[in-house]
C-alpha cells in the first residue's frame, strides 16, 4: 500500500496536529526522492525513535549548482510512495513549489564554519540552499527528531549546527551510509553511471577503506592521501575535487590523527560527481 501524500502546508499541519493530540512523537526524513535503500534505512531508524514518520520529497532548486543538474535529477514520485508504504512511513509530504518558496521569498539560512571547505568550496551556495530548505521543513513539520545519512557527512554537520544555532527544538540524528554489495555508497545519482563507470565507481570506497586502515596504522597523513588520490585517478576517475581527513566531531582539519576522524572525498567519474566518506579511528595516544 502506498503512503498517503499531502502537498500543502495546511494539510501537513492538520495531520501532525492530530497526531500530537494523541501524544505521538514525530520524526521527519527529508529527501529529494528517487528513493533507495539508503533513504529507507532512515525511515526505519525514524520508526525506532518516533511514533509517526513524515518523509518529505522536494527537489530543492536552491541547492543545485546548474540548471542541467536540476533538470536531470531523477523524479519517481509514484515509485517512491509505493516504497514507503511497506516500510511503515505514515505520510509523504511532497509540497508544491509555492509551499516552500512562495512569490517574493527572500530569506536565506547560511551556516558559516562547517559549510566552508570540502563540498562548500566546490558548490557555491549549495549549503545555503540546503540549510534554507531544511529549516523550512523542520518548522513546517514541527518534528521532534530528524534523520540524516552520514553519506552526506558535511550536510549532516551543517544541519545540526543550523538547528542548534536557531534553537529549533529538534534532535538531528546521523545514520550510517548504506552501500551496494560491492561497497559503492547508494545515491540517487548512481543511475547515471554507464556500466563501465559503475565498475570503476566501486574502487572509490575500496580506496577509502584501505586508506583509513593505513592512517589508523600510523602512516603519515600527507603521503597516505597523496597515494590514495593517485589510486582514484588511476582507477579511472576524471578528477578528484578533494580528499581530506577532518575531525569527525566538527570537520576541522587535523594532523596528527589525535581525534576520531573522517576521510571525505568528492570525485568526478565522467559527468557524474560522487561523494563518499569513511570513519578513521584516532591513533592511540603514546
Ligand atoms: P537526498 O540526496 O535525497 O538524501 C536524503 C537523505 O538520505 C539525506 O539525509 C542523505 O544523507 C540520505 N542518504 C542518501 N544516500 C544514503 C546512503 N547511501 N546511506 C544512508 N543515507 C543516505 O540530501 C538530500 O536529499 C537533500 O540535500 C535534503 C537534505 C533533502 C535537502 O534538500
Amino acid at each position: 500500500m502506498s503512503v498517503p501524500i499531502v502537498r500543502t502546508l495546511a494539510e501537513l499541519r492538520a495531520t501532525v496536529a492530530a497526531w500530537r493530540r494523541d501524544g505521538a512523537k514525530v520524526a521527519v526524513v527529508p529527501t529529494m526522492g528517487a528513493l533507495h535503500e539508503g533513504h529507507l534505512s532512515l525511515v526505519r531508524a525514524a520508526l525506532a525513535r518516533a511514533d509517526r514518520v513524515v518523509v518529505t520529497l522536494f527537489v530543492n532548486p536552491k541547492q543545485f549548482n546548474s540548471a542541467a543538474d536540476l533538470a536531470a535529477y531523477p523524479r519517481t514520485e509514484n515509485e517512491d510512495a509505493a516504497k514507503l508504504g511497506p516500510v511503515g512511513a505514515h505520510l509523504l509530504y511532497a509540497p508544491n513549489a509555492e509551499e516552500i518558496y512562495p512569490e517574493g521569498f527572500s530569506t536565506t539560512v547560511s551556516v558559516s564554519g562547517v559549510s566552508e571547505g570540502l563540498c562548500g568550496a566546490f558548490r557555491p551556495g549549495h549549503f545555503d540552499g540546503v540549510a534554507t530548505v531544511v529549516t523550512k521543513l523542520f518548522l513546517q513539520t514541527g518534528a521532534d527528531v530528524a534523520l540524516f545519512g552520514e553519506k552526506d557527512y558535511q550536510q549532516f554537520h551543517v544541519v545540526k549546527r543550523m538547528a542548534r544555532d536557531l534553537d529549533i527544538p529538534i534532535e538531528v540524528v546521523g545514520c550510517p551510509t548504506v552501500r551496494e554489495a560491492d561497497g559503492l555508497a547508494m545515491s540517487s545519482r548512481n543511475v547515471r553511471l554507464s556500466p563501465i563507470e559503475r565498475t570503476v565507481a566501486s574502487k572509490l570506497p575500496q580506496i577509502l577503506f584501505a586508506t583509513a586502515e593505513r592512517l589508523s596504522a600510523g602512516e603519515p597523513i600527507a603521503s597516505a592521501l597523496g597515494e590514495a588520490k593517485g589510486a582514484i585517478l588511476a582507477a579511472g576517475f576524471r578528477e578528484v575535487e578533494y580528499l581530506e581527513l577532518r575531525a569527525a566531531a566538527d570537520l576541522s582539519p587535523l594532523d596528527p590523527l589525535d581525534r576520531p576522524a573522517r576521510l571525505l572525498v568528492a570525485a568526478w567519474l565522467g559527468e557524474t560527481r560522487l561523494i563518499d566518506n569513511v570513519e578513521v579511528g584516532a591513533l592511540p595516544s603514546s
